[in-house]
This record gives C-alpha cells, sequence and structure tokens, in this order.
C-alpha cells in the first residue's frame, strides 16, 4: 500500500536515510549503501570499506548495517509509517544486508518517537565517565532492548569477571598495537579534525588511562601526547552476544547493539566500545568462556555517565544512495 505523503511534513524516506548513516561501525567506515525502489529501501555492505586486518570477515561490517536497518525501521515509524523488514532476502546477492518495506501508516508510540530522537544525539563517548553508578532500572532497561531484537546482553557485575575482562583487552590491544598491518589501517582511518566525511577524527579520542585505571581503550595514532587522566573506578562493562554466529545472526544482533545503544541515551547513559578482544580469534574464545559458553560475544560496551562527547562526521545519504530504475524494481 502507498501511504500518501503531506508535503509540510519530511519525507519519511528521506529522515530515514539521515537516520541510517548515523549509525554506529568500526573506525567510521560506514560500510553500506542504501538502493531506493518504490517503498522500499535496501541496505548493501560496501565491501570496499570492510576493515580487511581488523574485520576481515565482515562480522562487524554487517553489525554495523544492522544497526543501520534499525535506525530506518525507527525513523520510518516515527515519521508515521510502519515497515517490515527481510534479514538477507536473496541468496543469490550475499551483500544484500536486508530490504526494508514501506507498509501501512501508523501512529508512533512515546517510545519510538523517543528513540528515533536518541539516533540523533547518540555518540560513542570514549572520554572518562563520573563514578555515578548506572541504576538497576536502566540496567533492565539494557538487558529487556537487547532481548527484544533476539541478542544476550551480559552485564559484567562480578569484580573478578571484570578483571578478568581488563586482562584480555590489555592483551588484545598489545597484540594489534604491535602488529603493523593492523596499525597501517588504522591509520588509513584516522582523520585530522573536519577534513574527511569518515573515519575517526582525533578529537574525539579520550585522555590516556591514568595508572591504576582498569580498562584500556583503544589507542588511536596521535594519542600519545595527551594527557593523562583517570578514568571512572568501576567500570560497567556489558557483552553483547548472539547465539549462532552466522551472517544473519551477526544482523540482528548489529540490531541489538542499536536498540541498546539508543535506550542508554534516552536514559542519558553514554557508552563507548572496547572491540580489541572480540577482534581476535583467541581472545573472543576466552570471553566466550568468560560467559559461560553461552553465547558468542560481538560487542563490548563500556557504559556510564559522562560529560558531552564530540560528533563524528557523516557521508551524505544522497552520496550513498541510488534509485533503482523501474526495470530493476519489477525484476525483483
Ligand atoms: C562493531 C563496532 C566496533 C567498534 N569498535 C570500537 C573500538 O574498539 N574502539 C572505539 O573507540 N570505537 C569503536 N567503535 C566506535 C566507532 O569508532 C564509532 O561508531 C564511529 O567512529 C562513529 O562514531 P559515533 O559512534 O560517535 O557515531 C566501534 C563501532 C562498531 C559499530
Amino acid at each position: 500500500m502507498t501511504a500518501t505523503h503531506h508535503p509540510q511534513q519530511p519525507d519519511p524516506v528521506a529522515f530515514a536515510l539521515e537516520a541510517a548513516v548515523r549509525a554506529p561501525s568500526p573506525h567510521n567506515t560506514q560500510p553500506w549503501r542504501f538502493e531506493l525502489g518504490r517503498d522500499r529501501i535496501d541496505v548493501v555492505l560496501d565491501s570496499g570499506r570492510v576493515l580487511a586486518v581488523a574485520d576481515p570477515d565482515a562480522r562487524e561490517a554487517r553489525l554495523s548495517c544492522g544497526a543501520a536497518i534499525l535506525n530506518i525501521q525507527l525513523a520510518l515509524r516515527a515519521a508515521g509509517r510502519a515497515s517490515t523488514v527481510r534479514l538477507l532476502p536473496e541468496r543469490a546477492r550475499p551483500e544484500l544486508m536486508g530490504t526494508i518495506m514501506l507498509r501501512t501508516v501508523c501512529t508512533p508510540t512515546p517510545e519510538d518517537r523517543a528513540l528515533a530522537r536518541a539516533v540523533q544525539v547518540r555518540r560513542s563517548n570514549r572520554r572518562p565517565f563520573t563514578d555515578r553508578p548506572v541504576p538497576l532500572w536502566v540496567r533492565h532497561a539494557l538487558l529487556h532492548s537487547a532481548a527484544v531484537e533476539g541478542a544476550e546482553l551480559s552485564l559484567l557485575e562480578r569484580p573478578a569477571d571484570v578483571d578478568e575482562l581488563a586482562a584480555l583487552l590489555r592483551h588484545a590491544e598489545n597484540l594489534q598495537q604491535a602488529d603493523p598491518a593492523f596499525q597501517a589501517e588504522l591509520r588509513k582511518w584516522t582523520c585530522g579534525d573536519g577534513d574527511r566525511d569518515d573515519g575517526v577524527p582525533a578529537g574525539v579520542g579520550g585522555p590516556r588511562p591514568a595508572p591504576g585505571s582498569l580498562l584500556t581503550p583503544r589507542e588511536y595514532p596521535g594519542q600519545a601526547s595527551r594527557p593523562e587522566r583517570p578514568y571512572e573506578r568501576e567500570p560497567l562493562v556489558a557483552v553483547l552476544g548472539s547465539f549462532t554466529d552466522t551472517p544473519l545472526a551477526q544482523l540482528r544482533t548489529g540490531q541489538a547493539m542499536q536498540r541498546v545503544l539508543l535506550t542508554g541515551t534516552t536514559a542519558g547513559v553514554s557508552a563507548s566500545f572496547l572491540s580489541q578482544p572480540v577482534e581476535i580469534a583467541h581472545t573472543r574464545i576466552a570471553l566466550r568462556r568468560l560467559l559461560g559458553d553461552r553465547a558468542h560475544p560481538q560487542v563490548v560496551l563500556r557504559l556510564g555517565y559522562g560529560f558531552a562527547a564530540p560528533p563524528t562526521p557523516r557521508r551524505r545519504p544522497e552520496s550513498v544512495t541510488r534509485h533503482r530504475s523501474v526495470t530493476e524494481g519489477a525484476a525483483r
């Protein structure tokens, strides 16, 4: 069904694409393209933007596309359009991550609106958080938001588990720092402030952790001269896992990751990623063991209350979107 679009309201598809490009991605690679058909948005993995060293199986790129798909669904709902999603809809076209079909008009709930607003303001916050603990009701909301999308969020509540995670993180960070190919890739995706529309600008990194800080953030090139500051004493670390490790499960977990991040944003909770231990095979296995062998770890997050973090740039939706011709549309 085609809903009429009133000219004074924002075009739902344009609004959805603006939201899609706000999704997080490793090193801000933005590994997506969009194809538009009649009442339809296709999300396509851009294999030229997959990190060959850090992400050789495109697992993190699929997480990012899953996040972009959730942003599209939320923005459409907030703009008053229901949608349905098929993930990996064409076996012959594995780079097609998902097709979102616009359906009837709908009335957004307050939660739809709040999550869609959070898409615009969510940012990775790599700076130290305060020592204010994340309250139980927020922890429950985060666990629930992962479960809604079919993933499992584990909050590391026991100090011994956080210590073990911290040791894996340090080990993985050291391995990546000693790997020239990893470092070359990281340099390629680290940019000066404001000179590119992708990559991680130098200004978004946090200070270097003072001795005694538990967690090891990723060290981006050019950070060695930054001042040292203590990070939170009792960090809240969460691991998002999936029950299988297939491309489909990774896309679903990307949707869950984004719902967790946005739910946190609506509650004033900031997050940063600590992906080093899931990017190296043996530390990923050790992390899985730490979680009781239940789920495949996909994302490690540090959560807490922070001060404003700067935004990262994005490519404009129109530079990553193409309209499919009528004949292409008919062929599908
Ligand atoms: C799967 C995935 C892994 C990431 N891993 C890290 C990481 O290990 N360290 C880090 O500082 N940021 C990491 N990020 C955050 C990205 O660098 C960030 O999303 C990107 O620069 C865009 O910035 P934004 O999140 O503020 O919009 C990761 C993001 C994703 C989606």
